[in-house]
């Protein structure tokens, strides 16, 4: 231990749990947390602290990243706040996120990327990031948008989804993978082929059976292939998110020195049709969970790190939107706040390692994006940390969910592995499920 330690009064110290430390080591070691920093990592017993947390029997890892979260502030805010979305990502073990720029008015401008940061300032549990939108409009913006202190990077929709974002030429994509100098995440679903596909079905009588085969694999793949194109093409990194297929897997596994991508847990979850029958249109997404070939195929691609992010697409919508008949009814549904029981109960049940886990929601979004000093449980990174308790049972149920659309895809369902407090710089927002009062979110940083 340091000489100059014994000095100190720590603010909070954990004590005795089992730290999952980097190079895939699980240390039984207390914590000692000052500043919003960790400070101290060793037998802390003859310190002080302002609190000590006896957390015998219990698992440390790094503050869970959500590296995709729709949270519609401004403008659709009957879905979903900062406020209500950020209390549900720390009651999920969630530290930070990084949120979607499809709110309205969608985040394209220098003017609307500002103001989501002001209100998190005031309101976020948790820290934040947040996407600048790419328009066939602002090109001419997007290095100005992408250098803003805080800003992750770029997202294009490739295919239209939630709202009028949307990018679907080759040529436009190429300009703006030639300008951008951050990370560009893309919603890989080809325009062109969807609207073939509507055109299609128009004449059926539609249910959201029919979601899967209108929003099929070819436009996903076919959208992979041009987008890996265009970024050889441009010497630009790109991050897919979202990966329905086992197709693109296949295509990603060739491609790792130019793609990275992501994969959802309800993707994990959930097989067509099976979902469809028993959620109806609150299984309802973009791109659609597919069936079972899909899923072995994106479980694959997890085990042999062709994926590398675990996010969780929390893409809110009220119960009685989610009740309208499909097609009228809107694409998403929670997960932020449901992102690491689900995962922690497939870590459980052999799916994964909790190494794994901690890679995907820890490690590799700071990698991959550049984030400054978090995803280590290490000497002066933030102390942000997700205290977990693996033999926990817990049934998750609607009214357990704090999105603003009080609903998830997984109410009833019965789970072991829970987060049971949460640390956001060095202050505890969550206990026992439990949410402190405590706006303790700050800006993510990123090296340049
Ligand atoms: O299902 C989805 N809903 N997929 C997306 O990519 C967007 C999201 C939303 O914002 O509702």
């Amino acid at each position: 231990m340091h000489e100059k330690i014994n000095m100190i009064n720590f603010d909070i110290i954990l004590k005795g749990g089992e730290l999952v430390l980097p190079n895939k080591k699980i240390d039984k070691l207390d914590v000692g947390i000052s500043n919003c920093l960790i400070k101290e990592i060793g037998d802390l017993s003859k310190m002080s602290a302002d609190k000590i947390i006896d957390i015998t029997g219990l698992t440390v890892m790094p503050g869970a990243i959500d590296t995709q979260v729709h949270f519609r502030e401004p403008g659709l805010t009957h879905k979903e706040d900062i406020k209500h979305g950020s209390k549900g990502a720390v009651a999920g073990g969630v530290t930070t996120f990084f949120e979607m720029p499809n709110t309205i008015p969608p985040t394209t401008c220098l003017r609307e990327l500002e103001k989501k940061f002001q209100i998190a300032e005031k309101n976020s549990f948790c820290n934040y990031s947040f996407f600048a939108g790419a328009s066939k409009e602002n090109i001419h913006e997007i290095r100005e948008l992408e250098s803003f202190t805080g800003c992750c990077g770029v997202k294009i929709f490739m295919g239209s989804s939630t709202g009028d974002l949307l990018v679907e030429d080759d040529k436009s994509v190429l300009e703006i993978l030639k300008v951008s100098k951050k990370m560009i995440a893309v919603h890989s679903e080809d325009e062109y082929r969807l609207r073939l596909r509507a055109k299609e079905f128009s004449e059926n009588k539609l249910s959201v059976f029919n979601h899967p085969e209108i929003r099929d694999t070819t436009s996903a793949v076919s959208c992979t292939k041009r987008l890996l194109k265009l970024a050889h093409e441009a010497k630009k990194k790109i991050h897919i998110l979202h990966l329905s297929t086992k197709d693109e897997v296949e295509l990603l596994a060739n491609n790792k020195d130019i793609a990275t991508c992501e994969v959802t847990p309800q993707h994990l979850f959930f097989n067509s049709p099976e979902c469809y029958k028993k959620l109806g249109t609150f299984s309802q997404m973009n791109p659609p969970i597919r069936d079972k070939t899909h899923n072995l195929g994106l479980w694959d691609g997890l085990s042999q790190k062709v994926i590398d992010v675990i996010g969780s697409d929390h893409a809110p919508h009220t119960i009685q939107e989610k009740n309208k008949s499909y097609p009228d009814s809107p694409s998403g549904m929670t997960g932020v706040q449901t992102l690491l029981p689900i995962m922690l109960n497939f870590v459980n049940k052999g799916k994964l390692s909790i190494f794994d886990l901690v890679r995907l929601v820890c490690e590799n979004p700071c990698k991959i994006y550049s984030i400054m000093n978090k995803g280590k449980i290490e000497i002066d990174y933030d102390a942000d940390l997700t205290v977990i308790d693996l033999n926990k049972e817990f049934t998750i149920t609607n009214d357990w969910i704090h999105s603003k659309s009080k609903w998830t895809p997984y109410d009833g369902l019965k789970i072991k592995g829970i987060p049971v407090f949460t640390i956001v710089n060095g202050k505890l927002v969550m206990e026992e499920n439990q949410i402190i009062d405590e706006v303790a979110g700050k800006k993510v940083l990123f090296k340049d």
